[in-house]
């Protein structure tokens, strides 16, 4: 297993966000996680990548034990995560936000922008063409120098995957890629889903629109009021009578 999540717990002044919730992650997996506002699947998120970490529980990531560990050394290690609200910096280019996703050579970056060692500007070289890969493959290149706060919202979605990948991970966190995307932008988001995944890279997905996350994912949970209520076969999951009750019979 590549992620394994034991009975862990964050609570928010005594309220269970997340109540003992266990799951584990192969690697050549695809993950969907749904459940209705408020479920608890940000907070599940913000507890495995770290910026909420578990009050009870333990979570292992390749065999290690991270639960406690800051949120950019889980980082380091592979695991990363998007935010359901696009993170970008809005002043920046689309290619500055993945620059400045990338982790910093060792603290030389500051000194670099006065004195520029050759190894400095080699580094940010390979950065740059790097991101340019990135951009290439997430079909971003036509708006490489646009602002990004001029982006659409698929595109900000897109930009926030470009970013994580700058930090070549081995497991990523999706929280709602499709939210505010359009149909055609959601099958290329998922296209590419299913393409890094071949590559070997697991992935965990939120989301709430469930025909795109029926197909995107091998095996699939549903959360209601901070715990799991079903898991397994996507198809199998969406009809569960509990799943149905929750959504309240029609949204499935
Ligand atoms: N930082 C926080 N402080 C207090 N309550 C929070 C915080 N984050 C989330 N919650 C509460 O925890 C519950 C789960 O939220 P969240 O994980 O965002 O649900 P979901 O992503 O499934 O919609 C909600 O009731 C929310 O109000
Ligand atoms: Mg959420």
């Amino acid at each position: 297993m590549m992620l394994t999540v034991h009975s862990v717990t964050r609570q928010f002044g005594g309220f269970k966000a997340v109540d003992g919730v266990s799951l584990q992650l192969a690697a050549q997996e695809i993950l969907g996680i749904a459940g209705t506002n408020g479920a608890g699947k940000s907070t599940l998120f913000a507890a495995i990548a770290g910026q909420q970490p578990a009050d009870a529980g333990e979570i292992r990531f390749e065999g290690q034990d991270i639960t406690h560990q800051a949120p950019y050394r889980r980082a380091r290690l592979g695991l990363v995560r998007t935010f359901q609200v696009p993170r970008e910096f809005k002043t920046l280019t689309v290619h500055e936000n993945l620059l400045a996703a990338a982790p910093n050579p060792s603290g030389e970056r500051l000194l670099g922008s006065f004195f520029p060692t050759r190894h400095v500007r080699e580094h940010e070289a390979r950065l740059a063409e790097k991101a340019d890969g990135i951009l290439d493959f997430l079909n971003l290149a036509r708006v490489r120098d646009v602002k990004a706060g001029g982006l659409s919202g698929g595109q900000k979605k897109l930009v926030e995957l470009g970013r994580v990948l700058m930090l070549d991970p081995r497991c990523i966190l999706l929280d709602e890629p499709f939210a505010g995307v359009n149909p055609v932008l959601i099958e290329e988001i998922c296209d590419r889903v299913r393409q890094l995944n071949a590559q070997g890279i697991a992935f965990i997905v939120i989301e709430h629109h469930l025909q795109a996350l029926k197909s995107l994912s091998n095996r699939m949970i549903v959360m209601d009021r901070g715990r799991i209520l079903a898991e397994g076969d996507p198809h199998a999951v969406l009809e569960d009578p509990r799943v149905q009750e929750a959504y309240m019979g029609g949204v499935v």
